[in-house]
């Protein structure tokens, strides 16, 4: 495993800002499919290949996650702040991966045709069973509320670190190499 000092690799940077943007995309989208007739034939178009997207993306970070250490958090944070920190980010993991294979099997078990879009069309993962079907589809809007709420209180600890805190925990995502932990500090 290597160590990355002060901040995260470039990888981890992009891969974060990029599906933190596509995240919140998926959840408006989905809110909004599901509650306007007009509307949900164009996102429902968008929001299958977006989540497979999603989906993809999250086991390349996955990958990159294990194989470079993040920095490490400040030594002066409260315990139950580290492990809050610690646990909200393996949720958030955990959230990636759920939802996208969630929504792929609810359209499996359903029975529905699993489109991408240019004539591509993804297998089912399930057998066709409306029960489960059913089952999933509340998953998958009860997932949506955790992921909502998690991601409300991931943004909320970073603009503690950056605002109230100053620690350069929020700088360690946002920033190059040239600058280190505890630049802004003070
Ligand atoms: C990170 C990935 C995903 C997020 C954040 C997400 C989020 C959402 C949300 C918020 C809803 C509305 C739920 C409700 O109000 O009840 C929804 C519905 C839906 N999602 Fe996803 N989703 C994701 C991935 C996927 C994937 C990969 C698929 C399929 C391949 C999918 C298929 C659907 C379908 C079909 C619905 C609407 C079901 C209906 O109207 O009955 N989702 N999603």
């Amino acid at each position: 495993m290597n160590r990355d000092a002060g901040h995260f690799n470039l990888l981890a940077r992009v891969l974060h800002w990029l599906m933190a943007a596509m995240i919140l995309a998926m959840l408006f989208v989905g809110v909004t499919m599901v509650a306007s007739l007009h509307w949900r034939p164009m996102l429902i178009d968008l929001h299958r290949p977006l989540g497979i997207a999603i989906l993809l993306l999250v086991l390349v970070r996955l990958y990159n996650r294990l194989r470079h250490r993040p920095p490490p958090l400040p030594a002066d944070l409260p315990a139950w702040q580290a492990a809050a920190a610690h646990a909200s980010h393996w949720v958030l993991y955990g959230l990636m991966l759920a939802m996208p294979l969630v929504g792929w099997g609810m359209l499996s078990a359903g029975g529905y045709p699993i489109v991408m879009g240019g004539g591509v069309h993804l297998p089912a993962i399930l057998p066709h069973n409306p029960a489960l079907y059913a089952a999933l589809r509340n998953a998958h809007s009860l997932l949506a509320y955790v992921l909502f709420a998690t991601v409300v209180m991931h943004l909320s600890a970073a603009l503690f670190h950056l605002w109230v805190r100053r620690d350069g925990v929020f700088q360690a995502m946002a920033k190059g190499p040239e600058k280190e932990r505890n630049d802004d500090a003070g």
